[in-house]
């Protein structure tokens, strides 16, 4: 097993900074975090700590489950809305990085530019966590592939399908599923598929892998045979005026039956939530028996308590 002090430190930004080999890490430690919490146990390797919890955009499971894990861990989590502090009124990224890391053990920080979030763990002295960007959503991922162990018993091999939009979502499921040697196809309309250079970087990964990364606009050809199927809103946070338009350009990308009967019969459906039903899943399918979302949802407590400990704990 791997040497804690490998992560001690570090900055979390994108998946791509870590290897299949610490990611399978972060797993393992998720799993027994999740055992130990499941069967009361205390543990408090982060007694006396305290995490930053920088919010530009809304959140309810990014938000609730960081604060709620740096609790159950032994320490504290600060909610610090952009609307409330100075760097919401124009105070430089890096000064506000210098001040926090005077106070601060840990900073998470979901805002729209991935570039401020690297700006932030340039200029910070204490782990910069990304909790999500309009390019990647990195601790989201651990979780999903946290999920798809539990249910499925292995990652490596699997075909996970993702239909909609190549947003921050499909970026950093693609990294995470070329790291883990798992197959990976997205669907989406022609003008949404995702940047060709993350697309490039998985490719590369995947060389080493093993695993097939695909891009087509077509759904019944990403969904063929596909273990796992995953989908994300239409229109992210940042987006919200684009949404009618969006509505027409993706009518055609719902994961809904007659798409899923090209799956594998025993696919699993995730998605990271909030969803529109009826836009990009119908409620028959997300509230359905082959739904995990809950379970998905409630990883993502788990995953990030297993990404403190690695980077924050003593
Ligand atoms: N999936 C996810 O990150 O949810 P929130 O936006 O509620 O944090
Ligand atoms: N793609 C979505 C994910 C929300 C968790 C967004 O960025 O709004």
């Amino acid at each position: 097993m791997m040497n804690n002090n490998k992560f001690k430190g570090r900055d979390f930004l994108t998946l791509l900074d870590y290897s299949t080999e610490e990611i399978s890490y972060l797993l393992q430690l998720a799993k027994e975090l999740k055992a130990k919490q499941k069967a009361g146990k205390t543990y408090q390797p982060l007694l006396g700590k305290v995490l930053g919890m920088i919010f530009e955009k809304s959140s309810t499971r990014t938000r609730v489950s960081f604060e709620t894990g740096i609790y159950q861990l032994g320490g504290t989590g600060l909610f610090l809305s952009t609307n409330d502090i100075q760097l919401g009124r124009g105070e430089t990224i890096s000064d506000t990085a210098k001040v926090l890391s005077g106070y601060l053990d840990g900073i998470m920080i979901r805002t729209y530019h991935q570039s401020d979030i690297e700006e932030l763990a340039s200029h910070a002295t204490i782990p910069i966590i990304n909790g999500l960007s309009d390019d990647f959503h990195p601790c989201q991922v651990l979780a999903d592939l946290q999920t798809i162990e539990e249910v499925k018993g292995t990652l490596a091999g699997l075909k996970l399908a993702f239909v909609g939009d190549g947003n921050n979502m499909a970026n950093s499921l693609m990294i995470g599923a070329a790291k883990m040697g798992m197959n990976f196809s997205i669907a989406s309309p022609k003008q949404y598929l995702p940047q060709a250079s993350i697309v490039e970087k998985a490719k590369q990964i995947a060389q080493d892998t093993g695993s097939i990364i695909k891009v087509t606009t077509d759904p019944v050809e990403a969904v063929k045979e596909a273990d796992v199927i995953y989908t994300d809103v239409w229109a992210s946070m940042g987006q919200e005026v684009e949404q009618a338009k969006r509505l027409k350009e993706f009518a055609n990308y719902q994961v809904n039956q007659q798409l899923l009967d090209h799956a594998k019969s025993d696919y699993i459906f995730m998605h990271c939530l909030p969803a529109h039903r009826g836009e990009e899943v119908t409620a028959d399918i997300i509230d359905g028996d082959h739904s995990v979302v809950f379970q998905e949802a409630e990883n993502r407590l788990h995953a990030q308590k297993a990404l403190m400990v690695a980077l924050m704990a003593d």
